[in-house]
């Protein structure tokens, strides 16, 4: 009978468990920050940072292919500015690549790090994730830092803040880290 009973409490304390609410999440630490993409389409070559550096068969380097870019690889080392404006003193680099991986809508993969260097940050945050580019929102994935963010990791929202004519995009970069250390 006492084996029966505490065996009963022992799954009840399981269930107990397994069915509490989960925590609700809070981020540790925000940051919100902006970078600029000026893609080079032939005539900009002073001004522009990033570079299409694939195309697919029969477009060429200097302008996005035709269906939704598709195929189109774009290395960039971008300004980070602490507001929407492209004149503002940069903090950092943003650096990395992005891939048109959809054939039926504008939708790229995003792989960069932000790399900041001023006053207030000095380190890296590493960013990951598909970016379905029409929507006003999209999260990717904060998959670590170094520096003042060393081991840090959590969620970034996108949202494009400025589109010029497929020469020119600013994103706000809406920072959430989860895990602070
Ligand atoms: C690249 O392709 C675009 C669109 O087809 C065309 O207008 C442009 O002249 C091409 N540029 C070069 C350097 O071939
Ligand atoms: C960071 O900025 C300082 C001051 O401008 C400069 O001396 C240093 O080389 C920079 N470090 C990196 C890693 O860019
Ligand atoms: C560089 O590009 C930005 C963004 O399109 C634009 O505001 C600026 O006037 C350009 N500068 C030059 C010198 O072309």
């Amino acid at each position: 009978m006492g084996a029966k009973l505490s065996l009963f409490a022992f799954l009840m304390f399981f269930a107990l468990c397994s069915a509490s609410p989960r925590k609700p999440y809070a981020p540790c630490k925000n940051l919100v920050l902006y970078f600029h993409d000026v893609i080079y389409n032939g005539e900009n070559a002073a001004n522009a940072t990033s570079a299409i550096v694939a195309a697919p068969q029969g477009a060429n380097l200097t302008k996005l292919a035709p269906q939704f870019h598709f195929g189109n690889i774009a290395v960039f080392d971008d300004p980070i500015t602490l507001d929407n404006n492209f004149h503002s003193k940069p903090v950092g680099r943003a650096q990395g690549f992005y891939i048109y991986d959809t054939k039926n809508t504008f939708t790229s993969w995003f792989g960069f790090t932000f790399v900041l260097n001023s006053t207030e940050h000095q380190g890296t945050i590493t960013f990951a994730g598909t970016d379905p580019i029409l929507q006003k929102s999209r999260d990717v994935s904060v998959t670590g830092g170094t520096g003042d963010f060393f081991m840090h990791r959590g969620i970034a929202t996108l949202m494009t803040d400025a589109f010029e004519s497929e020469v020119y995009f600013r994103l706000r970069v809406d920072i959430k880290f989860y895990e602070c250390w």
